[in-house]
């Protein structure tokens, strides 16, 4: 379905207005939205971004127009630049997600839904269908009843078995799963004896956490059978084929652009000139190959 296996992830990537005029997004094998919710958020105070080691902790808090603008002029606006389109949705009720997907379904500019059921900045929601088994069943039900459209399942890491949530997404009626996303995290600013983050809490990304989205693609690409979209620290060649080989069919980029607007597109350039080194037909042959 997607011209190729690079993505750009949910939150990184604004809804392509800006990086469109940075970079050839015609080149990207699709952008995911920003993360949308059936009202208007303002998202949470400031402080909402902090620097880690190799990382990068926000609580952004889901900021973002509603799915009426969302659906009215973002993701036309993505599918006129000649990409495959993904929205990235977040409820906070199983009927919310319902309506979600119902309201992505009918709008001709969306190519898939990703369920976004681990979202760590929001009180309401978003991280609580992704680390409670029924909920997550019954959310993806729901939102699979919805839609026709290919549901991709963003997985949180926050669990304690990312495999047996897969399975549950799988079985509730995903079309692939994508992981991860932040892992819960804290700094704290000592002089003040506070969090630096208004939110206290904030999720961290980054190639901070890149040996555990590989440790957990790999876990994940074992207990199901269908597509699974890796993503977690990912910036060049080397980064993406770790997760590929442990069985990803697609990959996603996030932080990395914010500190290398290009590295998407050169991902996707040097995934092609890798693959006729190696003369591989399709990156398929690399997956779950070790
Ligand atoms: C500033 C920021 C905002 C994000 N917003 C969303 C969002 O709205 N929806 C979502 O599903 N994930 C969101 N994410 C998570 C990313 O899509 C991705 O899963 C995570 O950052 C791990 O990948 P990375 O290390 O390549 O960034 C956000 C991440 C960052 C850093």
């Amino acid at each position: 379905m997607l011209p190729n296996p690079v993505l750009v992830a949910s939150g990184t990537f604004g809804n392509g207005e800006e990086m469109s005029e940075l970079i050839d997004v015609r080149q990207l094998g699709g952008i995911v939205l920003k993360g949308t919710t059936l009202r208007p958020r303002l998202g949470n105070a400031p402080a909402r971004v902090v620097e880690t080691p190799a990382g990068l902790l926000n609580a952004i808090g889901l900021q973002n127009p509603g799915i009426e603008e969302t659906l009215r002029d973002k993701a036309p606006f993505v599918k006129r630049l000649g990409v495959p389109c993904i929205i990235n949705v977040s409820g906070e009720s199983v009927d919310e997600y319902a309506e979600l997907a119902a309201l992505s379904d009918a709008c001709e500019a969306v190519d898939a839904i990703e369920l976004n059921v681990s979202c760590p900045n929001v009180q309401c929601g978003g991280i609580a269908f992704g680390t409670n088994e029924e909920l997550l069943r019954d959310a993806v039900r729901a939102a699979r009843r919805a839609t026709r459209k290919p549901l991709i399942v963003k997985l949180s890491p926050n669990v304690t078995d990312i495999a047996r949530m897969a399975r549950i997404a799988e079985a509730a009626g995903a079309d692939a799963v994508s992981l991860i996303n932040t892992l819960l995290g804290m700094v704290i600013d000592v002089k003040k004896r506070r969090p630096v983050l208004a939110n206290k809490v904030g999720g961290l990304s980054g190639p901070a956490i890149r040996p555990i989205a590989v440790y957990m693609t790999w876990k994940v690409a074992q207990a199901v059978g269908i597509p699974v979209i890796g993503m977690g620290g990912i910036e060049t060649l080397e980064d993406a084929l770790q997760f590929f080989i442990v069985g990803a069919s697609a990959v996603q980029v996030g932080t990395a652009t914010f500190y290398n607007p290009r590295a998407a597109v050169e991902l996707v350039a040097a995934l092609r000139a890798y693959a006729e080194e190696q003369q591989l037909r399709s990156l398929k042959e690399l997956r779950g190959t070790f």
